[in-house]
């Protein structure tokens, strides 16, 4: 169906276009990074669906401004975390549990702005893959029981994890040099590691729970905003992300997060990488028409659980399985 400019459908469009507008009142959803571009377009149109929004944010009052007329105080609440630490993501968990004990959609969206120097954690893991995935793999670990326990037949739980298209950039790092300990740093091969870190995890919860009725779903979220591209210190991502195959505007950039959110095409399904909103086609295949494909590595079992394992001793939980 023919949308807006250009004929690209925005993120309200897929509210639309799925017949959702109201249709998830009663449900509950948690959205990280919510403050940020594609944030506050995530919000605006999950909020439209009648989802009860919980937002995870390092400061209330400056999300309240930044969200703009997309925040609406009967559809949303906040709770404190900093992503940097893992107790805070603990402590930030412990209020979400406090106010809901069914989460029916898990968006991970919050990305850190990177240094091109390496630098830790005060945990002890490199900035970009401590915050973008190990704080991510934390809050999805306690917040697993709620998503479990929100699954319905007509609406299963869903986490979505937005990744990149750099991800195809580089893979993960071997064992016991997920912090750069045995080579050189460079800020935009961490940023890619972490990336790929965001679509394995969304690999493997579909691999172990969706038959459970719990599904994950990475997603390229493209744009051309003052976020990510210009925090990667890659001089390359910025050109990549500013060629015109890339361009879009924001609320182009999340109508695919959106798309697998409450997409009724996603219904019951997980374990892919989306980008246009449609599963990414493989490197150098016909229907490769934006420049947004998979790697080689985008799919790896043995990574996935590898990553799965390591990222579990990381943050000190025992395996569930
Ligand atoms: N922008 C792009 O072109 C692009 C391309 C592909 C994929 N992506 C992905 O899309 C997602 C969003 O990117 P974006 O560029 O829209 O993000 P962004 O504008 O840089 O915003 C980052 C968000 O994360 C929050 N945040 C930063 N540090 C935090 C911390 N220590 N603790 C808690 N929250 C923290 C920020 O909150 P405050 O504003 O309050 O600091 C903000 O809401 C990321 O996963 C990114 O990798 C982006």
């Amino acid at each position: 169906m023919p949308h807006s400019v250009h004929d690209e459908p925005t993120a309200m469009d897929i509210v639309r276009d799925n017949n959702m507008e109201g249709k998830l009142l009663g449900k509950w959803a948690v959205i990280t990074g919510s403050s940020s571009v594609t944030g506050i377009e995530i919000v605006r149109a999950l909020a439209a669906t009648g989802l009860r929004l919980i937002l995870p944010v390092p400061n209330q009052a400056k999300a309240i401004v930044t969200l703009g007329d997309a925040y609406n105080p009967n559809r949303i609440e906040f709770v404190t975390i900093d992503h940097t630490s893992l107790d805070s993501v603990r402590e930030a968990a412990k209020h979400i549990v406090s106010k809901t004990e069914k989460i029916s959609l898990l968006v991970c969206n919050e990305t850190v702005t990177p240094s091109p120097d390496l630098q830790l954690t005060k945990d002890g893991f490199e900035m970009q893959f401590a915050t973008n995935h190990l704080s991510h793999f934390l809050l999805f670990q306690l917040l697993k029981p709620e998503l479990l326990a929100a699954s319905r037949p007509r609406f299963q739980s869903r986490v979505i994890i937005v990744a990149c298209a750099e991800h195809n950039r580089h893979g993960l790092n071997e064992r016991g040099n997920y912090n750069f300990e045995k080579r050189g740093y460079d800020s935009a091969i961490a940023y890619a590691q972490s990336k790929t870190a965001n679509v394995y995890m969304a690999n493997e919860i579909e691999r172990r729970y969706g038959s459970r009725g719990l599904h994950a779903l990475s997603i390229d979220s493209a744009q051309i905003t003052v976020g990510a591209a210009q925090q990667t210190g890659g001089e390359s991502l910025r050109l990549d992300l500013q060629s015109e195959a890339r361009s879009k505007s924001c609320s182009r950039g999340t109508p695919t997060i959106i798309r697998g959110a409450i997409g009724r095409e996603w219904e019951g399904k997980g374990g892919r990488y989306l980008s246009h909103c449609a599963g990414a086609p493989s490197k150098n295949s016909e229907e490769d028409l934006h420049g947004t494909t998979c790697a080689k590595h985008t799919y790896s079992p043995a990574d996935e659980a590898r990553l799965w394992e390591d990222s579990l001793e990381m943050i000190g939980l025992l395996d569930d399985q």
